[in-house]
Parts: structure tokens; sequence; C-alpha cells
């Protein structure tokens, strides 16, 4: 079927369910997921291929766009992909996490349909299901501004994807047992970017080219499983202008440091000798450093690149100063990044303080990690269907956890679905303490929020003195460094069930994540859309009938 059919089908669909929207352009892909053999770290191993490609392929979309992904599942388990930072205005059915959709069982294939509404930027997609994302399955997802919105900067010659993360040679059925046994995943082996790891034998082919004197866009992003990697260009410097989603104070960097489930945009002047240079992604915080490198050619440059790589800073107190150092560019115009918050974040009253702690211990001598002591258990029936369809009391209850801030959390882990109850609109303060000696990185679904402030130590509220309430990044995750706190500020006016988790896959799988219901009382089509007819159904509510349609 041609793309133009299928776009007057899909806006015929308008006036029912159809999230589509016809003044929008719509683009479609249509992704058969496998599994394949690929040797990343110079060993054969099993990995996750999107239409054969590892990573997988790039989704390359305009603010506002119509994205219309048709997912054929060919693994032997269940699958869903989350698109990591798409906010899904009023649309938590295609958000791809378990908490509000059921997986694609293998053999057979779902369409997701979502518009990246008023977002421009960096972002990505992974698996969520099992440790999925141990093996592949991810990639880049680009919002471009639209053409009447002027850009801060002039446009690079070219926009390149690099996805770095740790990585390790047992496969992801492996990992999952360990975890499922009870025991913690050992380090990685290794560090890829975009898939592969350069040898520096002098046959490694380029991953990217640049022509001399041009600029170019390289966009950033860290979908490991367990370290933070620090990032660097041999001899170029590299000028910051996104950070999911938000348009930068365009400072200049020497490395970046990238926590999981992060991405920046730079811009990189080809303006040095023509010859190779190295990337280099490098595990930070980590006893043993692991290093991936990929290699940058000038166009009809001459010579490889150096094996001098250039250092890696030490200690995270580096880090957290450039974490300070990323400013919002108030004057920048853009498609707002954040059209549910205000501009003026700083002047809003806050109606709610919420204290999450992250914790690891054993349960029935098993390894698990929870949030203020629960540890969440993703129940069969998505907990999204459960309450759309009416039958929430038979599959979780909302606020088991305790979150005031004056609170202590439980000692003993209690496992369990973990769901938050926020009121919609409600602009609330969520500060997460980190009692462990690792770095956290926290993801949530359906949002980005002002990060305000990260500080070692515990928090108080005179602490709130320090927050940067002027021109801090409005982004969607946040890293914790060690027995230290974070703040994050932001408006929840978007209805639906939102994960909010850690974005270590290992902890996530051990129950490191809670879900944040925003209800739509009024069942009102102003807050949420409709569920769509194609939306899979699981559990409880299979074959159950299809609650009535939200009204005006
Ligand atoms: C997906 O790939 C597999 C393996 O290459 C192939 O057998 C299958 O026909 C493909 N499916 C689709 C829908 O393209
Ligand atoms: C991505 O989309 C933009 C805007 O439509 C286009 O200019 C650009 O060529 C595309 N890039 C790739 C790699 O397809
Ligand atoms: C499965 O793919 C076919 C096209 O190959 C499409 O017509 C159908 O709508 C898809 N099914 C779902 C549930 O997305
Ligand atoms: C912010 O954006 C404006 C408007 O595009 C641009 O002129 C300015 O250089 C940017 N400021 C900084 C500090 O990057
Ligand atoms: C915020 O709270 C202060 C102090 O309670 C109050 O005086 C002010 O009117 C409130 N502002 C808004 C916008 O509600
Ligand atoms: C969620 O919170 C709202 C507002 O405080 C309240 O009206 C509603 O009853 C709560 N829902 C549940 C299920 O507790």
């Amino acid at each position: 079927m041609s793309g133009m059919m299928l776009m007057l089908l899909l806006c015929l669909s308008v006036g029912t369910m159809s999230v589509v929207h016809c003044g929008d352009p719509t683009i479609f892909f249509t992704w058969n997921v496998t599994y394949g053999t690929l040797s990343p770290l110079g060993v054969p191993q099993q990995v996750i291929l999107i239409n054969g490609q590892f990573p997988g392929p790039n989704i390359n979309s305009t603010t506002n766009n119509n994205v219309v992904v048709n997912v054929f599942n060919n693994l032997d388990e269940p699958f869903l992909i989350t698109w990591v930072g798409v906010q899904q205005r009023k649309n938590p059915w295609q958000d791809g996490v378990l908490g509000t959709m059921c997986p694609i069982p293998p053999g057979t294939n779902y369409t997701y349909k979502f518009q990246v509404k008023d977002q421009i930027g960096s972002f990505m997609y992974y698996p969520v299901t099992a440790m999925h994302r141990a093996a592949g399955a991810f990639g880049g997802l680009r919002i471009n501004s639209r053409n009447l919105i002027p850009v801060p900067y002039a446009a690079p010659e070219d926009d390149y994807t690099v996805m770095i993360g740790d990585w390790y040679s047992k496969s992801h059925n492996q990992l999952k047992k360990f975890l499922d046994s009870g025991r913690a995943m050992a380090r990685p082996d290794g560090v890829l970017i975009n898939g592969k790891s350069a040898k520096g034998d002098g046959k490694d082919e380029p991953l990217f080219t640049m022509k001399a004197g041009k600029t170019y866009k390289y966009r950033i992003c860290n979908v490991g499983l367990k370290n933070s990697l620090n990032f660097r260009i041999q001899g170029h410097q590299m000028k910051l202008v996104e950070t999911e989603g938000s348009h930068t104070v365009q400072n200049t960097y020497d490395s970046l440091d990238v926590h999981i489930g992060q991405c920046f945009a730079v811009l990189v002047t080809a303006d040095k000798e023509p010859k190779d240079y190295y990337m280099v992604a490098s595990t930070r915080f980590s006893k043993s450093v692991l290093t991936g490198k990929g290699i940058i050619r000038y166009e009809n440059g001459k010579g490889p690149a150096s094996p001098e790589v250039p250092k890696a800073p030490v200690g995270w107190a580096w880090s957290l100063n450039q974490f300070r150092s990323f400013r919002w560019n108030l004057t920048a115009s853009a498609a707002r990044p954040n059209p549910q918050g205000s501009y003026h974040y700083g002047k809003i009253n806050i109606t709610r303080t919420i204290k999450l702690i992250n914790s690891a211990s054993k349960v029935d001598g098993k390894l698990r990690y929870a949030i203020n002591g629960i540890s969440h258990v993703d129940p069969e029936t998505p907990l999204k269907l459960a309450d759309y369809y009416g039958i929430r009391e038979k599959v979780f209850k909302f606020d088991t956890m305790k979150v005031d801030p004056q609170s202590t959390p439980a000692e003993k882990i209690t496992m369990e679905p973990n769901v938050l109850n926020i009121t919609i609109k409600d602009f609330v303060e969520i500060i997460f303490e980190n009692p462990e000696k690792s770095l956290q990185t926290w993801h949530l679904n359906g949002y980005s929020f002002f990060a305000v402030a990260v500080e070692p130590g515990k928090w108080t509220p005179e602490k709130r003195k320090n927050y940067n309430l002027l021109d801090a990044l409005s982004r969607h995750t946040i890293q914790v460094f060690p027995k230290s706190w974070a703040a994050i500020l932001l408006t929840f006016d978007n209805a639906g069930m939102w994960n909010l988790r850690s974005e270590q896959p290992e902890r996530r799988y051990l129950g490191q994540q809670l879900y944040v219901g925003v209800e739509n009382i009024k069942r009102s089509l102003r807050n949420e859309y409709n569920m769509p007819d194609t939306a899979l159904v699981c559990g409880l509510v299979k074959g159950m009938p299809k609650p009535p349609p939200y009204s005006t």
C-alpha cells in the first residue's frame, strides 16, 4: 500500500479514535525485529536486529509529525519498544511500557501511532521487555525543528547519531537468568559506539566522515546498561547546542559525561589536520576503565588516528560541575520544549513534594531494587488498562508508598505494583535521594521536567534556596551522584499512567521503577485520547467489553 493511501485511511479514522492528526505530516516505518548473530566485541553473540540493523534505524522526524511504526515481533518472546523522551501528550496508549501496553506477542505485529507534538531534539528508543536492551533493538530518534522556527545555530553540514553504551558478551537471556536467580550482573565486557568497537589495527572502517572546514552535528546518547560514559573526540572540541529537547547555552567542552539514558547534541568543526581521529567513550566511576573507540575520517585526509587517546576526567565532582554548567537558552525560539510547564517555572508555588529514595537489598535471598521500600512488579494486566476498564482494585492499589519528605521508608522491601496518584495539573517537586555508593539515573515518561539541583548530602527544605529557578534545562533524565540528591520540578498536566524508572535496565527489571497515575477524572477527551481500537488486550481485560469512550 502506498504511503498516501495509508495516510488517507488514517485521516478517515480521526473522527472516531485515531490519534493521528490530519493537518500534520505522517511518517511511516515498518520494522522487522529478529534475532541475528554479530561479533561486536570480536566473539559471535546473539543480538536483536531491526530490519537487519544493529543499532536499529534512525527515526528522523520533524516537530508535530505523526509517527507510525508497524513492528513485527519475530523474536520468540513478547516485546515492546518505548520512545524515550517523546512526551505522548494525551496519549498514554502508545508509550511502549508494560504498565500501559500489553507486549506484542511473538510472531505478530503491532502498529504504534504517536505524534511528536511541540518537541524538538535528540532522543532514542529502546526495548523495555525482559533484558532485550542488552541485545539491541535500540536507536536514535530525532525531532527536527520546523522550517519556520529558527534554530540558534547555522545548519550543520550533516547530522550524525552516536549511540554509545557499555556492552556484555552474554546474551540477554543469560543476563536475565542471573537476575532471576537473585544475582547482580557482573561488570560489562566492553563499550560500543554504534554497535562497534574499533580495534586500532589500521583496518577499522570510519563511523563518520567530515569535509575539512565544515561543521557537523553529533547527537550522542548513552543506551548502555551499567556505566556512565565520558565521550570525547581527539583534537576537537564540542559545542553543546541541545540536551533532551532543550536548546542550551552554547558552551564548549573537551569531553561530556553522558549518564545512562541521556542525550546531548554537539557541533564539531573539522578544522584540524585532515586525517583520522578517534571518538572515545570510556566508563566513569568504575574500578577498571573500559574504552570504546570509533573513527572519524576527514574526506581526502591522510594518515591514521593517533593511538594516544585523550584521558577522561577523574572523580564525580567534575561531573557535578559539568551538570551545573548546562543552562537553558532562554532567548532561543523553539517549539516549546515543555508545553505543559511554565516558562517561568521558578514563580509557580509547589503544591506537593515527593521524596524518592533508592535502595537495594535481598528479598527471600534474592537481590531486589526498590524505591521507598517498594520493589515494583508488573501485573499481567497493564495498570492503565485495569484503570480504564474499571477493575483497578483487582490489579493494584494507588499510593501504597510513603512519599512524604518527613517519612522514613520501610527497611524491609515489599514487592507489589508501585503506583502514585498525582492530581492533574499539580506542580510537583520530586527529590531523588541516593544513599547508595553508585550513581543513579532516573527517567520519567510523558513529561519533561526542570532539573533544578543536584547536590551532595541529604535534602532539606532549606536546600530550596540553591535551586536554579531561572534557566535549568527542561529534560527527561536526571542523574544522582553517590550519597547525593537531585530535585526536579514539573506540572503533571498530561493525563495517563507514566513510568518513572531507573535508567539501568538491571535495576528497572528488579523493581526500581514506579508509575504515576494522573487521572482523567472527568473522562474527558480534552485531557486524554480514547484507547485506540487497535490496542492489544491481555490479562484480566481480555474479553471484557470495551468501556464507553471518553466524551468531550
Ligand atoms: C523478517 O525477517 C525474517 C528473517 O530475515 C524473515 O523471515 C521475515 O519474512 C521478515 N518479515 C517481514 C514482515 O519482513
Ligand atoms: C531528516 O529530515 C530532514 C527534514 O525533513 C531532512 O532535511 C534530512 O535530509 C533528513 N535526514 C536524513 C538522514 O534522512
Ligand atoms: C500488521 O501489518 C499489516 C501490514 O503488513 C497491517 O495491515 C496490520 O494493520 C498490522 N497489524 C497491526 C495490529 O498493527
Ligand atoms: C541563544 O539563542 C539565541 C537566539 O537564537 C542566540 O542568538 C544566542 O547566541 C544563544 N545564546 C547562547 C549563549 O548560546
Ligand atoms: C504562592 O504562595 C504565596 C505564599 O503562600 C502566596 O502569597 C501567593 O499568592 C501564591 N502565588 C500563586 C501564584 O498562587
Ligand atoms: C487520586 O487523587 C485525587 C485528588 O486528590 C482524588 O480525588 C482521587 O480520589 C484519588 N484517586 C484514588 C484512586 O485514590
